[in-house]
């Protein structure tokens, strides 16, 4: 069991590097199920989800090997290390159902596997307790691509006679990973897809980057209208993964609150406009260089209302830091969450820590607290897990957030990376008991 200390009082000042995006790197690891061959991915974050969906593969017939040393652009690129994924012929299967329930994203091999194999099985999938977060929207345009997808005893089985045929599919919601799961389906089957109501998230741009350069022929990138004219085989790439805007976004939030000056290297403005938006309307000054962009804080915050929608809208993991913020902000902030169901449990915690919030089904009412005191707090999810850190900066006296494995799931070195800003920060490990 680990946990982290956190003493407040300081600012964050310097710089920090944005890793790749673990929200792109799973996908862009399931994506390497398309093609036989040597994938190669770079601006690995070493998170902990990336371990995951490397055993996930491995289940699969792939061979992972893993470099950790962190490579860091001097340009605007993310940084992070080396992975390379090498794929038999003949890979798939079954996703290991212990694996597949520690992170959701590993859902993602369902549309690679059913595309190539004419085959999946993929235990349901579990991840952070955020939501009911249900399959229905990728069970129903994989049905329209023309697999029969089934439960059977837990595991999800999606199969097809032949290939998948082109289709035209309406998603009911712009979910990431069902947009996500349906490409990647049919770039292997037979004629056009089109997919309508599309996600637009960087990282789903980023993924169709990559299957482009495999061989794949999408339009669209993007935008909510994806066509795509499905070809008989794929290649395998060297693919750089675009920078982690939730992890940017995290970083921006901690130097507002604790009044700092952090540099954010390979951080993308572009994808982060609204947050930026808010943060400059909450008292940030942002400042865009080439390399990433700056944001300092001088005084205590001004309240700002946040309503998170997909994007580009706000966020909704950036959520979690922004109610932290609003914590210690001047005045009185309406938050509505739109995306998950219980992205709230976390505010049980932030209570904790004193901060004077009011839920009420999908919104939030965060008042000014007068201080927020150190105490132990528990991670229940990886943005939650950040934003309590967060909190802890600028609590007074000590606060131990414990479960940081979730933590872990998402942010690489990030107790290094506060220290080196200044924060106090430590990861303790307690002794197992005999
Ligand atoms: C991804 C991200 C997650 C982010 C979310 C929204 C990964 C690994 N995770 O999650 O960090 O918070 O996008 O930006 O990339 N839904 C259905 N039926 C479905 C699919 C989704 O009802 O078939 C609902 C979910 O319950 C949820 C909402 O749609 O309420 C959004 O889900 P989705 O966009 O699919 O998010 P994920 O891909 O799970």
């Amino acid at each position: 069991m680990e946990r982290f200390v956190v003493t407040g009082g300081t600012r964050l000042i310097g710089e920090v590097a944005v890793p790749g995006a673990k929200n792109s790197v799973l996908k862009l690891m399931a994506a390497s199920l398309l093609a036989p061959g040597r994938t190669v991915l770079t601006a690995v974050p070493d998170i902990l989800d990336v371990t995951v969906m490397a055993d996930v593969l491995t289940g699969l017939g792939a061979t992972v090997s893993r470099h950790r040393e962190w490579e860091t652009p001097s340009g605007g690129g993310a940084a992070g290390g080396r992975l390379c994924i090498d794929m038999p012929e003949d890979a798939g299967g079954a996703a290991d159902g212990d694996l597949v329930r520690r992170i959701r994203a590993s859902v993602a091999v369902l549309g690679p596997l059913v595309a190539r194999r004419g085959e999946a099985r993929v235990a349901l999938p579990g991840g952070d307790a955020i939501g009911s977060r249900a399959l229905d929207i990728h069970v129903n345009g994989l049905t329209q691509l023309g697999a029969v997808v089934d439960v059977e005893d837990g595991v999800l089985v999606a199969r097809t006679d032949g290939r998948l045929q082109g289709a035209s599919i309406w998603l009911d919601f712009p979910s990431v990973g069902a947009t996500e799961n349906l490409v990647m389906a049919a770039v292997l089957a037979k004629g056009t897809t089109v997919i309508d109501n599309a996600a637009r998230e960087p990282e789903i741009a980023d993924l169709c980057a990559m299957l482009t350069a495999m061989g794949a022929q999408i339009g669209g990138a993007g935008s909510s209208t994806l066509v795509v004219d499905g070809v008989d085989g794929l290649s395998a790439v060297e693919h750089e993964t675009v920078a982690d805007r939730i992890v940017a976004g995290t970083y921006a939030v901690g130097a507002l609150m604790t009044g700092g000056d952090v540099l954010i290297r390979g951080g993308r403005v572009e994808h982060l406009a609204i947050v930026l938006e808010k943060l400059v309307e909450a008292g940030a000054q942002v400042d865009v260089r080439g390399d990433g962009f700056r944001v300092a804080g001088s005084q205590r915050p001004r309240s700002i209302d946040v309503v998170t929608l997909p994007y580009p809208g706000f966020p909704t993991d950036l959520l979690p830091q922004v109610i932290a913020l609003e914590a210690i902000s001047s005045g009185t902030s309406l938050i509505t969450e739109n995306v998950f169901d219980s992205r709230f449990v976390f505010c049980r915690e932030l209570h904790t820590l004193g901060a004077d919030l009011r839920t009420d089904g999908h919104h939030v009412i965060v008042r000014q607290a007068a201080r927020l005191t150190g105490t132990r707090v528990m991670a229940s999810d990886v943005r939650a897990g950040a934003a309590l850190v967060l909190a802890g900066l600028v609590a007074d006296g000590v606060t131990e957030v414990t479960e940081v494995h979730h933590i872990d799931r998402g942010y690489a070195h990030f107790v290094e990376d506060l220290r080196a800003l200044g924060a106090d920060i430590t990861r303790v490990r307690d002794r197992a008991v005999a």
